[in-house]
């Protein structure tokens, strides 16, 4: 596309003034603590609890042990210069059984993040959901059922409530495409639950959860925060003589199916028709779509990597590569298993073996200043795993992600360049930490964590992205 020859490795480029450099972490993944002060399990201690789920069988009880270290993990956000630092509330600190009893220990930690940030001039962006279900929700039925966008609504009326005069950004939910497809209908990711009509039925409880929340927090917040939800874009090439068609199967599964009630207020009508077989979408309720629609100031983007995808031919052997691997079971296509293919993509990859593709990153934020030309844009996620080695002097020399991240945000700096309101961008993550279904096999941080001694250190790509933060300038 517009990428051109581009190699996306410049240096010396210039953001703008205001421009807001950050880094991202989510409870479950840095936090640990999992037992302490009221916190009941979610569906993803369950998970991990589960043999076989989780690499090595890894848990989230004790992770980077941030719940116990945040005031030094603050200092060292403020040590790399970060403008703003996105993390995620952990709900079962919140109300522990997802409904009823509200733990102020659990509002207290989160506020006293809050204050930790602002005393530091870190700005708060604040995730509500992050994927750690309340298990007592889960066992009442999770997502597919419409009573934990209920229980959701309370919860955001709570957090808006407490921290509402101190928040800079609220995020609704972060990948509403991984807690549905991932969870419930693939079941790759807690509650490993493989059912596609229920995947379908969480997509809509998720839409609705986020309609409702803004709506709480909008209500709660006694400050003047900005409201967003981040989602996972797929950005699908295609293969084959139906290339357009399988597309725009993914389009419409992966990244339409929440920005159409979202930012248009309705579903699109080839979505509905491409998963007629599954489900007839009857759980969608008169006066749903209006609570959904709900103005964002600001769109939450996660990018990695690009999918390559066709549609299958009925003949040749099919390939399964969706770039979650790992996980098995399910689909996390529901409507079009058995249509569409994932192919293996073009190298070079990271540890997670998804593709480096810088100029996906720039397609994908020209494409959603098209489709939503007044809706101001925020990289909320984007990094790579590595497997760091330490060198002997204890530095972490981690040249690969700190080329990554530069043509990443090459990437960035040319969607701006042609005129995309790109406010800002966080890199996952700040610390290594715990990968979900791979438990700490894969490193992801621009911050060290030893798990043995939980010892932070700084990675050359940590420091670089200080310099970055510091400047605004594409350091060498
Ligand atoms: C997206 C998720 O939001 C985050 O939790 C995860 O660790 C990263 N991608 C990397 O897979």
């Amino acid at each position: 596309m517009s990428a051109g020859n581009a190699d996306y490795r410049d240096s010396g480029l210039v953001f703008p003034e205001g421009f807001t450099f950050g880094s991202a972490t989510a409870s479950y993944q840095v936090e640990g603590g999992a037992r302490e002060d009221g916190r009941l399990p979610s569906i993803w201690d369950t998970f991990s609890g589960t043999p076989g789920r989780v690499w090595n069988g890894d848990t989230g009880d004790v992770a980077c042990d941030h719940y116990h270290r945040w005031e030094s993990d603050l200092d060292l956000m403020k040590d790399l210069g970060l403008d703003a630092y996105r993390f995620s509330i952990a709900w079962p600190r919140i109300v522990p059984a997802g409904t009823g009893a509200v733990n102020q220990a659990g509002i207290d930690f989160y506020s006293r993040l809050v204050d930790g940030l602002l005393e530091r001039g870190i700005r708060p962006v604040a995730t509500l959901y992050h994927w750690d279900l309340p298990q007592p929700l889960e066992d009442a039925g999770g997502w597919p059922v419409r009573a934990t966008a209920d229980a959701f609504e309370r919860y955001a009326e709570i957090m808006g409530t407490a921290l509402g005069d101190r928040i800079h950004t609220w995020t609704t939910l972060n990948e509403p495409w991984c807690s549905a497809y991932l969870g419930y209908g693939q079941g790759g990711h807690a509650p490993g639950r493989a059912e596609p009509a229920s995947a379908l039925a969480a997509v809509h409880h998720l839409n609705l959860a986020h309609g409702r929340a803004v709506q709480a927090l909008r209500a709660t917040s006694t400050g003047d925060p900005d409201y967003s939800v981040t989602l996972n874009f797929h950005v699908a090439r295609g293969r084959g003589d139906q290339a357009a068609e399988a597309i725009r199967r993914v389009d419409a599964l992966a990244n339409r199916a929440f920005t159409g009630p979202m930012l248009r207020g309705e579903y699109p009508a080839d979505l509905l028709q491409d998963t007629a077989s599954v489900t007839d979408w009857s759980f969608v309720q008169e006066g749903d779509l209006e609570a959904i629609h709900q103005p964002i100031d600001v769109l939450g983007v996660n990018y990695y990597s690009t999918v390559t995808v066709r549609l299958w031919d009925g003949v040749s052997p099919r390939q399964v590569n969706d770039g979650h691997k790992a996980t098995a079971g399910g689909t996390a296509w529901p409507g079009s298993d058995g249509v569409l293919e994932f192919l293996e993509q073009p190298g070079p990859y990271t540890e997670m073996g998804w593709n480096i593709a810088p100029e996906g990153l720039e397609e994908l934020l020209l494409s959603l200043r098209e489709q939503f030309p007044d809706q101001a844009l925020m990289v909320t996620e984007n990094g790579a795993a590595f497997a760091d080695e330490v060198a002997e002097d204890g530095s972490v020399p981690d040249a690969d992600r700190l080329d990554y991240l530069r043509r990443h945000f090459t990437a960035a700096h040319r969607a701006m360049q042609q005129g995309v309101d790109l406010r800002g961008y966080f890199v996952w993550s700040l610390l290594d930490n715990f990968e979900w279904g791979y438990g700490y096999a894969k490193r992801f941080g621009i911050v060290r964590v030893d798990f043995d001694t939980l010892e932070r250190t700084v990675k050359q790509s940590g420091e670089w992205y200080a310099r970055l933060a510091k400047t605004g300038t594409l350091p060498e």
